[in-house]
This record gives C-alpha cells, structure tokens and sequence, in this order.
C-alpha cells in the first residue's frame, strides 16, 4: 500500500470514518485511581500503624530518569505513602547494588521496590531485577510476578500495560472476542500488554520488527496497542478504520524535518519550544481513522505512575494481612 504523504498540507484522508475521535484521556483515569487509593491508604495504617511505603532506586544522574523518579515520589508522599529515593552513583558495581535491593526487601516499612531502568551498561540488569522480592516487585518485572500473569492468578502487574486495560475499561471499550494487536514484544509491556488482552477474553496478536506485512497485521486489529518506541511509526497503512488506538510511545522529536511530518499541531509545538513529543502512532493518521485513541501526552503516560501506587498498596495490604 502506498505510503501517504507528509502532513505538511492537510489533506482529507478518503478513508476517514467520522468528524470528531473518542480522545482516551489518561489524565481523568489517573485521577479515577489515585482517588480510589486514598481510602486504601487509610486502612493500611489503620491496620498496621503505617502507611504504605515505596523505595525507588535510581542509579546514576540520567535527566529523564531524575524527572521519572521525582514524579514517582512525589505522587506518593501526596497520596500520604512513605517514598523514599535512594540515589548510588553511576559506577556502582552490580554486586554492590544486589546487597542494596537485599537490604530493601529485609525493611519491613518499606512494601514496594522499584529500580528505575536503564540501569548502566556495566549493571546485570536481570540479576538485580530478579534479586527484588516478588512481593515487593511493584514493577511486575520479576519471573515470579511474569509467571503469574502467564497463568492468571494473583500478582503484582506491571504498571504501564494495567494502564491500558484501566484506560479501555473506564471507557466501556469491550476486549472480549475482539482482534486486539499488540506491536512491540518488549517484557515491560508488549509481552505483559498481550496477556492482560488475552486475560480480558481478545483475541491476542503479537508483532515485532521481524512480522512479515505488518501494516496488513496491524489493520485487523479492533484495538491496536502500539509499544515499539519509534515516533510515528505506525501510520495510516496500519490503521483498520474505526479501530481503537493506544499508542504507549513517548517519543521527543529533536529534528524539524521529522516534526514536519507529524502535522501542523506538532509542528506548531516543535516552532515553540524546539522539541516536541509524539507517540509511535501518527497523530494525525490515528486522529482521523480511529474510533477513539489515547493522545500522547495525557494518553497511557498519567496511568503509570497511578497504577505504580495501585501496586505498592497492593503489595502493603498482602504484607499487612488485608488481602491474600
Ligand atoms: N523506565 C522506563 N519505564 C520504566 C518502568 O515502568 N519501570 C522502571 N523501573 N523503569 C522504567
């Protein structure tokens, strides 16, 4: 199929199927679910005396992952659950930090254990996640918690993907018996996005770089996830219109020849500031052929943090005895 031209004059796509898209707001669902923890929080500490508590690990001074951590933190402490940030420099070894996570899953107050990722080239980043206590892996990311969700009891999920189905749920978006098409197989959230699908009754399909036709893939999909982390990868070619969209990238655009093919708001934006951030589905393709869509930002972003503090709640009411 041929590709569509750039953006940069907008021109009426013969295969648009309605004026206005559903727009999938991730804001108003975080808000739902922080909502929902605050009287979760009370009983911890009317149980236990304490309230939940999250240790987050960032090794290193990455910028991006300093804002990511700092949001973390601070949606806990608002919510009133006990954050704590433990910073080791870059150059720690990767035995140094499994005695760090080691000493974490001894403390008692603290329920939840996240280490932020990347961690640095010289770390053995599967050794440290798989050294985090299942029950206090709030990431979902240990082969206990993975396996759980691989046979459908009870664990600790990974946060972005649960976003998804909250997303899709708090909009009365059906999965069951519907083509669900998840692009990326990544084991933070391709691989955990399509078993929660599969949990929810779709019809699961997994793509990745090596799916043969993966536009004719993607266009029998009722609700397509996007997780590749390539801006505007996905674009009309792959959009079976009336689908609905979640597009997980979040992608900063540097370079004004790229931002000019993503339409005229993103470019209008990337005029302002000089950057500007774009999922890895076309904005304006997903716009006009999607029945609804999640836009980026303020689509699957908000979610995760919400459902990292659903997590660490979760993990305190088992520890405390609230829940089996
Ligand atoms: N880096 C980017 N996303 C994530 C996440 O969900 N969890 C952790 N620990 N690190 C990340």
């Amino acid at each position: 199929m041929p590709r569509k031209a750039p953006h940069s004059t907008p021109q009426p796509n013969p295969r648009k199927i309605k004026e206005v898209a559903q727009i999938l707001d991730g804001n108003k669902v975080r808000d739902q679910i922080l909502d929902e923890c605050r009287p979760r929080i009370q009983r911890v500490i009317d149980r236990s005396g304490r309230p939940p508590g999250l240790a987050v690990v960032l090794v290193g001074a990455d910028p991006a992952s300093q804002v990511y951590v700092r949001n973390k933190t601070k949606t806990a402490e608002s919510l009133g659950i006990y954050g704590e940030t433990i910073t080791p420099d870059a150059s720690i070894t990767t035995d140094a930090l499994l005695q760090l996570v080691r000493a974490l899953n001894l403390r008692p107050e603290i329920d939840g254990i996240l280490v932020q990722l990347p961690l640095p080239a010289h770390i053995d980043s599967r050794q440290i996640l798989n050294a985090v206590a299942p029950e206090k892996d709030v990431d979902g990311f240990h082969p206990v918690n993975a396996g759980l969700l691989s046979i459908g009891a009870p664990g600790l999920r990974p946060c972005t993907p649960s976003g998804v189905i909250e997303i899709l749920k708090r909009h009365q978006i059906p999965m069951a018996g519907r083509n669900a098409v998840v692009v990326g197989r990544s084991n933070i959230v391709g691989k955990p996005m399509a078993m929660l699908l599969l949990e929810e009754n779709a019809t699961v399909t997994i793509c990745h770089s090596r799916t043969a036709d993966l536009p004719a893939v993607c266009r029998t999909a009722d609700i397509l996830v996007a997780a590749i982390g390539r801006p505007a990868a996905i674009t009309a070619d792959h959009i079976q219109p009336g689908a609905v969209v979640i597009d997980v990238g979040i992608n900063a655009v540097t370079d004004r020849a790229k931002a000019e093919t993503l339409g005229p708001t993103k470019l209008a934006a990337f005029d302002k500031r000089g950057t500007v951030l774009v999922g890895d589905v076309h904005p304006v393709d997903m716009a006009e052929l999607a029945s609804a869509h999640t836009p980026v930002p303020g689509g699957v972003g908000p979610l995760t943090i919400a459902l990292l503090m659903r997590n660490t709640i979760e993990a305190a009411e088992r520890r405390v005895g609230l829940r089996s």
